[in-house]
């Protein structure tokens, strides 16, 4: 896939759970992780740290490890990422910083899904995690095996954004 508008990747990104072996280039994995670098965060705090786990053994334990992210193990690399907890707000900014990685990788033809669900304990021991970050996600990456044909399946507009007062229509 071209890079493509703003508007047409948001459209079109679907969470991808299963990748093909294809080997995806070093330096897309950095604009991928620097795009997570661009996202704004609360006070510019930018708190997030990124871990990239690029090795096939490591990817393996990490898909042990995970609990609802066992389709891990067949990406090409995957990004754990930890913020600070002290910040209110920290899980928004964890939150905009996976949403630019996504939408980057998903505009260079480059699927990802989002893991939440892991032995936090286990992930901190073995990655070293210092006490002070939370463990956000991690988010794993691959090209697609096949032509992508999914459909977004999302709440109406109506039905989740309203005018002026909650519950009021949005349309006329
Ligand atoms: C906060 C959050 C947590 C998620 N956690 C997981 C997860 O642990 N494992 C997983 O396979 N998918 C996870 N997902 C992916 C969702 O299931 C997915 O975004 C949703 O089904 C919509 O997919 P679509 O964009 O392809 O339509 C998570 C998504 C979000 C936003």
């Amino acid at each position: 896939m071209s890079i493509t508008s703003v508007t047409n990747v948001i459209r079109t990104k679907l969470d991808v759970r299963t990748f093909s072996d294809k080997e995806i280039p070093w330096e897309d994995k950095l604009i991928i992780l620097d795009a997570g670098r661009m996202a704004g965060s609360g006070l510019n705090s930018q708190h997030w740290r990124f871990i990239l786990i690029d090795k096939r053994e490591d990817l393996e334990k990490l898909a042990d490890l995970s609990i609802t992210g066992k389709w891990v193990r067949g990406a090409s690399f995957a990004v754990v990422v930890l913020t600070d907890s002290r910040y209110a707000w920290h899980l928004l900014d964890a939150g905009r910083a996976i949403t630019n990685m996504m939408l980057e990788a998903w505009s260079r033809g480059i699927v990802s899904c989002i893991c939440t669900s892991y032995n936090e304990q286990a992930l901190r021991n073995w990655l070293k995690i210092p006490p002070l970050y939370a463990i956000a996600a991690f988010i794993g990456f691959g090209y697609p095996v096949k032509k992508l044909l999914g459909k977004k399946n999302r709440l109406p507009l109506e039905q989740i954004a309203f005018r002026g007062r909650f519950g009021e229509p949005i349309k006329a």
